[in-house]
């Protein structure tokens, strides 16, 4: 079915991985290779803006106001390809977007900017496309972005078939579901050295920690459903923490090696331990990069976002709770 819009606009927030996805079985389609589960957060992401212009001869992607070139625009022209490809149309595309958080900062700002642009770039091309379409699309663009597609806490069904016919993404409980904040330590904002496309897949090839960590990954995935499923939050805290530490261990293993903290990140490591030793319950995760996401119950944000803050080398903390899936603006 197709509706005309001119140019259409929409907002998706930024996602934590509670059981990480980090390894492809297919990079061109990017298929991960085991299942991952995340939180969508409440405020951070991005908002973007697809205009479709017969005038234009080639795409223009502005990102936090300035003009992108190089393979930061590549990534997001060939993406528009496949829409054009389903759309049937030919018209290059202005792609405005904007960011709350530092890009490629390791705060995740790819996964809510596929899945904005997911809605956008469908909606403004006069698309209207089933949820399985736009969780296809925007996992062509990263393979966290579907998830943020959906509120709360989601899960990514793997799948085995080799074209991704049984890859799915699905809600498995509300934003409301489990009282916990996400106490976010932003330790400093600049680009990651090695991004997660290519660290993932020099982990797959060199690390001899690889399949230790897919089979990890399999038994995790279960453990953090039912934990979430039963608000049972000290089990899910437990698993979020080991998993952080598995897959950076992995990483790290690699040749050459991947070290995604700095020295920051290990201070907070150890403010997070002082804290459990006061007896207030929380666990940290860190995606590819130095930023630590620390679980806690909402009453508990306030005490641990101020010992956070206190942190020496921490640059800025935010507090996030579950939040809501895609929307579209206009
Ligand atoms: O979606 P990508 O290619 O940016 O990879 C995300 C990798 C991690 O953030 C480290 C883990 C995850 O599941 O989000």
């Amino acid at each position: 079915m197709k509706t005309r819009y001119a140019s259409a606009t929409a907002r998706a927030r930024i996602n934590l991985a509670l059981v990480k996805y980090w390894g492809k079985r297919d990079p061109a389609l990017n298929l991960p290779e085991v299942g991952s589960l995340s939180v969508t957060l409440s405020s951070l992401g991005t908002t973007t803006r697809v205009r479709f212009d017969a005038e234009l001869d080639r795409d223009r992607f502005v990102l936090d106001g300035r003009e992108t070139t190089g393979p930061a625009l590549q990534r997001v022209v060939s993406w528009m390809d496949l829409v054009r490809d389903l759309a049937g149309i030919r018209h290059r595309a202005l792609i405005e977007s904007h960011n709350d958080i530092p890009t490629s900062s390791g705060l995740a700002t790819s996964a809510s900017g596929f899945a904005a642009l997911a809605v956008a770039a469908t909606r403004a091309a006069g698309l209207t496309l089933p949820t399985e379409g736009l969780v296809g699309l925007a996992r062509r663009g990263s393979g966290s972005a579907p998830r943020s597609l959906f509120g709360g806490f989601v899960e990514v069904v793997a799948g085995r078939a080799t074209d991704g016919s049984d890859y799915r993404v699905q809600r498995i409980a509300s934003e409301d579901h489990l009282d916990i904040a996400v106490v976010i330590a932003v330790t400093e904002g600049r680009p990651k050295a090695v991004g997660s496309r290519e660290g993932m897949e020099r982990t797959r090839v060199t690390s001899p920690y690889y399949a230790a960590w897919l089979a990890q990954c399999a038994r995790d995935l279960p453990e953090a459903r039912q934990a979430i499923l039963e608000r049972d939050f000290s089990t899910l805290g437990h698993v979020v923490e080991t998993q952080a530490f598995r897959m950076h261990a992995a990483a790290l293993a690699s040749d050459p090696p991947l070290l995604y903290w700095d020295d920051c990140t290990i201070r907070v490591l150890e403010t997070i331990q002082r804290l459990r030793g006061e007896g207030v319950e929380c666990y940290p995760t860190m995606d590819a990069g130095p930023h630590v996401f620390t679980l806690c119950r909402t009453s508990d944000a306030l005490r641990v976002s101020a010992a956070l803050r206190a942190t020496p080398g921490v640059h800025s903390v935010l507090v996030e709770k579950p939040g809501k899936g895609v929307e579209l603006l206009s």
